[in-house]
This record gives structure tokens, sequence and C-alpha cells, in this order.
């Protein structure tokens, strides 16, 4: 071989080398942003990572019920633009930023023990057990914690532990489920939620391909005669094909819960078929909203196999139902405003709980608040019974969302008061951590009220639980846990960004405080079993849930970030705060 040709090969071979590095290099997808320009410096240094095939392709698997319809996602149109959703911030003071960055270290170092911990412990489980130090498989095995922290890491700028998890990510096998059955709900909003959100942000291809091939076995969850989801995936059933039976009554949040993680995927694949089954779903919804037994919402247990919506009596937006509602203004802005269904949907549910749900509890400091209740729709009409949950303290968020969304100033200030109300539970406890469930007594009126401290020692005498130590203004705390759970501070930082105020800010260093204090153990956060009792006698559990590194330290890092890192101008956040690019 002549010189001559070796050079030319060496070129050759050099030119490919460049080309595929070209094309396996992601691109940074938001420049201008915090995120945009960490994107950008990092993807410079970025690995390549190369996805492992499950050894099942659910994509392959001939469905008994083969759904015909295919709507595709609408396209953006400029006359349905979207208002502004974040506060316009001023420029930050030196003495503003360094406080606020050390409240921010302060929670990335929460965030570092857990995950050490996780990794060291329980790597490629589903839970670390963060006062034994062991592990435990509780979605399917497929590493949930993993999957359901990719985002934060990438957020927190941690990049050498992102590209580990991720490449890890890559190599998981939906094809192998430590459990026959997969809860459809669960898989949605972690995995696949998890995995999208990882996507954008970090443009990694394997992770688009590890989304599509879940997103393709969850899709198996619709083979059925009436093409509405089951609850429960039966994994050997779905292997074969053959159709799947739609379970009797159903949490509403289940079915009501697939519309943006399913929604993104067909965007960022091209692939309609996901969007068309989730809009057949909401189809459904869409007919029966006016029809229940509290018209404009849906109670908590519904069947889809017989699209009955109206039997149950049982209305919250707590637990069962929550992110049912929390979907409709989320899906309206993941979508660019292109679909004015769930604009129509969101408002009528929006007045509908804001007239029957939201009331002012009697508190000491006659605080101007609200709680969101439970409504029971007897023979003689809709019964307000004042119990809240942690649960529902995301709805402060989501009317403050809803208020930029649909330029309605009164959803923002409901939101305020509503988010007030779960810092006020926050503050009241001696652990500053307001309990899993918990009554009150219900104000005659939002407008005015007085506290009556007769009345209040009167229903802790008729309810008989915790009297004795229970902060004034509680009657019980049914469910006296707290779980580690985000729904407060998701509020909280929601409020910050969309209306500016400091307070919020303030309000969520407090409770970021009281939470890491509580719940930390050796290895990383546990749940506590009472929070009405002194800091010092907290017991603890052996459990700490994905979602606190998802969600929990998630919302707490981007409540003291330049307000420009996952800006909802430019995201909207799943019920897993996994955030999703939307359409513009
Ligand atoms: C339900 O009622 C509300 C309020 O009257 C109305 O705005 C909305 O369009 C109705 N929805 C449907 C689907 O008919």
């Amino acid at each position: 071989m002549s010189r001559r040709l070796l050079r030319v090969r060496t070129l050759a071979v050099a030119a490919l080398f460049l080309l595929i590095l070209w094309f396996y290099f992601p691109f940074a997808r938001d420049t201008g942003s915090e995120s945009g320009r960490l994107a950008q410096y990092m993807n410079r240094a970025s690995p390549r990572i190369k996805p492992l095939k499950s050894t099942i392709d659910w994509a392959a698997i001939n469905f008994q019920f083969p759904v015909a319809r295919t709507p595709a996602v609408p396209p953006v149109k400029p006359h349905t633009r979207l208002p502004h959703i974040q506060h316009a911030f001023d420029r930050e003071s030196p003495d503003d930023a360094i406080k606020r960055n050390l409240r921010r270290d302060e929670v990335r170092k929460t965030f570092k023990k857990s995950w050490a911990s996780y990794r060291q412990y329980a790597w490629m489980k589903d839970v670390l057990k963060p006062i034994s130090g062991t592990s435990a498989d509780q979605f399917c095995g497929w590493a949930a914690t993993l999957v359901d922290s990719l985002d934060t890491l990438w957020i927190m700028g941690m990049r050498e532990e992102f590209y580990e998890a991720a490449k890890a990510v890559a190599r998981i096998d939906f094809g192998f489920s430590t459990s026959g059955r997969v809860n459809i709900f669960e898989t949605n909003i972690r995995y696949l939620g998890g995995l999208l959100a990882a996507y954008d942000l970090s443009g990694h291809e394997a992770l688009k391909f590890k989304a599509i091939e879940i997103g393709n076995l969850l899709y198996g969850g619709f083979n059925t005669e009436n093409h509405m989801p089951v609850d429960f995936i039966d994994f050997e059933t779905a292997k074969t094909g053959q159709g799947l039976e739609v379970e009797d009554y159903v949490v509403s949040a289940s079915p009501g819960t697939l519309t943006m993680e399913f929604t993104r995927l067909s965007q960022i694949t091209g692939d309609p078929k996901w969007y068309a089954a989730v809009a057949e779903v909401m189809e459904v919804f869409r007919d029966t909203q006016n029809t229940t037994l509290l018209p404009g919402m849906w109670p908590m247990f519904v069947s889809m196999r017989r699209k009955d919506m109206a039997s149950n009596y049982q209305f919250s937006i707590g637990g069962n139902a929550d992110s049912l509602f929390e979907y409709l203004p989320k899906q309206y802005q993941l979508l660019g405003g292109a679909e004015p269904k769930y604009m129509w949907m969101s408002r009528t549910f929006m007045d509908t709980a804001k007239k029957n749900l939201f009331f002012r509890p009697m508190t000491p400091d006659n605080a101007d608040i609200l709680l969101s209740g439970n409504i029971d729709v007897l023979d003689d009409g809709p019964h307000l019974d004042p119990e809240s949950e942690h649960l529902s303290c995301f709805i402060g968020g989501l009317y403050a969302l809803g208020g930029r969304l649909f330029e309605n100033e009164d959803y923002i200030e409901t939101g305020a008061r509503l988010t007030r109300g779960c810092i006020w539970a926050y503050h009241a406890m001696p652990t500053g951590v307001m309990p899993e469930r918990y009554n009150v007594i219900k104000c005659e009126s939002r407008l005015n009220c007085k506290w009556d401290e007769a009345k209040w020692k009167e229903e802790i005498q008729q309810k008989k639980q915790y009297k004795d130590h229970l902060p004034k203004g509680f009657t019980t705390a049914k469910d006296p846990r707290y779980i580690l759970r985000p729904e407060a501070i998701e509020s909280v930082f929601v409020l910050y960004r969309i209306t500016g105020r400091r307070e919020f800010q303030d309000a969520a260093w407090e409770m970021f405080q009281a939470v890491r204090d509580v719940t930390s153990t050796q290895f990383a956060a546990a749940a506590i079993k009472d929070v009405t009792v002194p800091k010092d006698k907290v017991e603890r559990e052996d459990y700490m849930e994905s979602f606190w590194l998802a969600e929990t330290l998630k919302y707490f890092y981007l409540v003291f970030s330049p307000p420009d890192l996952i800006s909802l101008d430019e995201y909207v956040l799943n019920t897993e705060a996994h955030p999703f690019k939307r359409a513009r």
C-alpha cells in the first residue's frame, strides 16, 4: 500500500469518526437559560450511551383489540399563543443571591446524601430503605428510584452521577418484571415520566429509546374491548397479545393521569398512537363532566368498563382523584393551547371545586387561608367534611398556574390562599411538618372568622383523637405520618415563580429545615410516624419513596434557584415533578 493511499484512508477514517461523533452528540435544546448553558457546556463532554434492547419487543405484540383511530397531536397555532406564566423577576441583589445560594447548597447536600446511599446500598433496586441501609423492589424492579432521580441529577448539575445513572438505565430490561402485575399509573408517572424528562433535558437518544419501550408496554394496557385502559397490566397475558379486561371501579386518577406522558411521547416520536389512545379516554371524561352528582367534577371512583362516572358520590381533589384534575390545565399547556377542550374542562372543574370544596378553617390567629375538603353528595345535596390531607396541597399551585393560563386573577389569589393553608398546617405542628390527614373546624364564612376556643375544645372531645397535644385549630391528626411527600413545597414553588413574592421562598426555607431535621437518618431520609409529637420524640419508619428524590428535593432546590432554571414558561411538570418541554 502506498503512503498516499494510507494517508487518504487515515483521513477517511478520521472523517467517519467525526461524523459518528457529530451524530451521537446530543444538542443543547434550550440555550439562554441556566439549564441551557449547563447543557451546552456539559454536552461537550457527554459520553455516548448505548441502549440495550429489552428481551421483549413490546411494539411487536399483536393486539386482540387493535385501535383504529389515530387523531394526531394538534399543531400549535399563532392565535393560541399562551400568556406568560412566570413573574417578571427583577435583578437580584448580591446579598439575596448569597442567601439563596446557601439555602440551595443545603438542599443539594441533603439530596447527595440520599443519592450516595441509594447508589451504595440499593443500586438498580426500586427503593432504598433509609434506616437499615437495605433495598426493596416495589414497582416491578426496574430501578424506580434511579429512573425517578435522573432529571434531578441533571438539574442539580451532578453530571457525573447523571451519566452513570443514565448508562445503568439504558440497560434496564422491560421484558422482565419482579411483579406479575404492572401498575399503569405508577409506571407511567415515575418510569415513563422520568425517562421523558431526562430526555427532554439531556437530549440523549438512549433515554428516548427506553421511553419508547416502556411506552409500548403501557400501550398494551389499551388492548381492551372498549379501548379504555386497565388499571393493572397482567404481565404474562400482555406478552401474548390476548385482550385485557378493564376493571370495574378504579380511582379516577388512574385513567385520568396518562395524558401528559402519552402526549409527550407522541410529540417526541411523531407517532400519534399514544396521543390517540388518551384522547379517547379524555373524550369520555369530557362527555360526563356535567352529568355527575357534583356537576363539573368527577368522583373518586369511576368505571371505565361501563364508562360510568355518575354513580359514586364521593368527591375530593386529594388522593384517588388528584392528578386527574391536575392534568387538565397542564395538558392544555403542554399542547401549547392547541386543544381548547382542556381549557374548558379545567375552568369548569376549577369553578366547581372553588365553590364547593374550599373552606376557611378556624385558627387561633384568624388566618385568611383556605383548605380543600371532601364532599359526599347525599339525597339532600352535597356535604362538606372539613378534612384535609397532604396530597391535596398541590391544588394551590395548580390554581395559580390556571390563573396565568386562563388570565384569571381570582384563581391566582385562591391558589395563594390555599398554599398559605398548607404552610399554616406545617407551621402549626411541633415538628414543623404537616400530617398526612387531619380535621379542622370550618368557618361559616370565607370572609371573616373568629377563633372560638370553647367550640374547638368541644370538637376535640367529640373526636377523641390525640386530644392532649394537638395544636389549636386541629381536631384530629387522623393519619399523623409524614412520608416525605412533595405537594406542599410544590405549590410553594409554583406560587413563588408565578407571583415572585418573597414570603413563599421564606416559607420554603422554614419547611425545608423542618423536614430535613425530622426525617434525617444515618443513610438518607425516612418517613416519620407522628408529626404531632415534639421533635426529639419523633419515630421513623424504614421507608423512603422515590418521590423524595424525584419531587420533594427537586422543588426545594428549584425554589432557591434562578427562576430560569426549569422555567414554567418552557416546561410543564408532570405529577411526579418531571419537566416536559411544552409545545410552542
Ligand atoms: C359544563 O358546564 C359548564 C358550566 O355551565 C360549561 O361551561 C361547560 O361547557 C359544560 N361542559 C360540557 C362538556 O358541556
